[in-house]
């Protein structure tokens, strides 16, 4: 849908420098889920030397969006433009998203109208000044992180993308960051996974980390997800990643939710098949 749409997806090509001290904890897609970010956060503060980044997607289906900027905002967590966050900042009137079923286009339609009405002016303000990309400095190279892909807001890279075109996208963004990336960090899909891709002409890899989604997972499990990448740190030359999930106070997002003329459905407690298995740490591990 967003092949004929006016606005523009294409990420700010503004790119944020910084070097990272520490393993790093990647969320996104918080979607205005404040008891998810903020079992989030505190699953992430409990983790000494752990920085936090976020990678867009604040708001939209939830009840809480000014809540949400606020807080990162207010914790002054690194935080990435998404998709959602464009069209409520601008005030474009979509989002980019884009909807199968009729049920999906109703809940997204209110979604869209909700939220543009709910958010304030400084909300609004913050969206639009949040950037495109962030290139963090490690011990094993260069990580990107971006909300979608390096080149669009909106386009979904799902675990089952064809490799060429994987290898196309780290081509074109070491050109376009003029430098090697050891691996791409990115959500917008609500899947997590993790995935090496051949370098196109080197002899290396680069590797692609979805880190799934803080307020409104897809894949099955209703805890909000987030990712963990200690990129040499821990162990010389390893890139090592891992999944947290985090359950968080569904109650209350349902009854927040409930104030609203919103009509999103969330996976909750019960009514998925991961229910009752560890809290955190389903680990995916990944050699450099
Ligand atoms: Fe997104």
């Amino acid at each position: 849908m967003d092949e004929a749409s006016p606005v523009d997806w294409r990420p700010d090509p503004s790119v944020d420098r910084r070097r990272a001290a520490g393993p790093l904890a990647f969320f996104s897609d918080v979607h205005g889920n404040l008891p998810g970010l903020r079992a989030v956060l505190a699953d992430i503060d409990a983790r000494p030397g752990v920085e936090a980044l976020c990678l867009g997607d604040l708001v939209g289906y939830g009840p809480h969006p000014n809540e949400a900027v606020g807080l990162l905002h207010e914790r002054r967590i690194p935080t990435l433009m998404g998709n959602y966050d464009r069209g409520i900042g601008l005030e474009t009137g979509e989002c980019g998203c884009v909807y199968v079923t009729d049920d999906q286009k109703a809940e997204g339609a209110a979604s869209l109208a909700w939220t543009a009405g709910a958010v304030t002016a400084a909300t609004r303000s913050r969206l639009r000044r949040l950037g495109g990309h962030l290139l963090i400095d490690t011990p094993v190279g260069l990580l990107l992180a971006v909300h979608a892909s390096p080149r669009r807001l909106n386009e979904y890279l799902f675990d089952d993308r064809p490799e060429a075109s994987l290898r196309r996208l780290a081509s074109e963004a070491e050109l376009e960051m003029g430098a090697p990336l050891r691996a791409i960090l990115f959500g917008h899909t609500h899947v997590p996974y993790v995935r090496d891709v051949p370098h196109p002409t080197q002899d290396r890899t680069v590797t692609f980390i979805n880190d799934g989604s803080a307020g409104r997972p897809r894949d099955g499990d209703w805890r909000a997800c987030y990712a963990l990448v200690d990129a040499g740190f821990s162990e010389p030359g390893t890139l090592a990643v891992s999944f947290v999930r985090v359950p968080y106070d569904f109650a209350a997002l349902q009854e927040a939710l409930a104030e609203t003329s919103l009509i999103t459905t969330f996976q909750g407690p019960g009514t998925d098949a991961l229910e009752g298995s560890p809290s955190s740490q389903q680990g995916v591990l990944d050699e450099a």
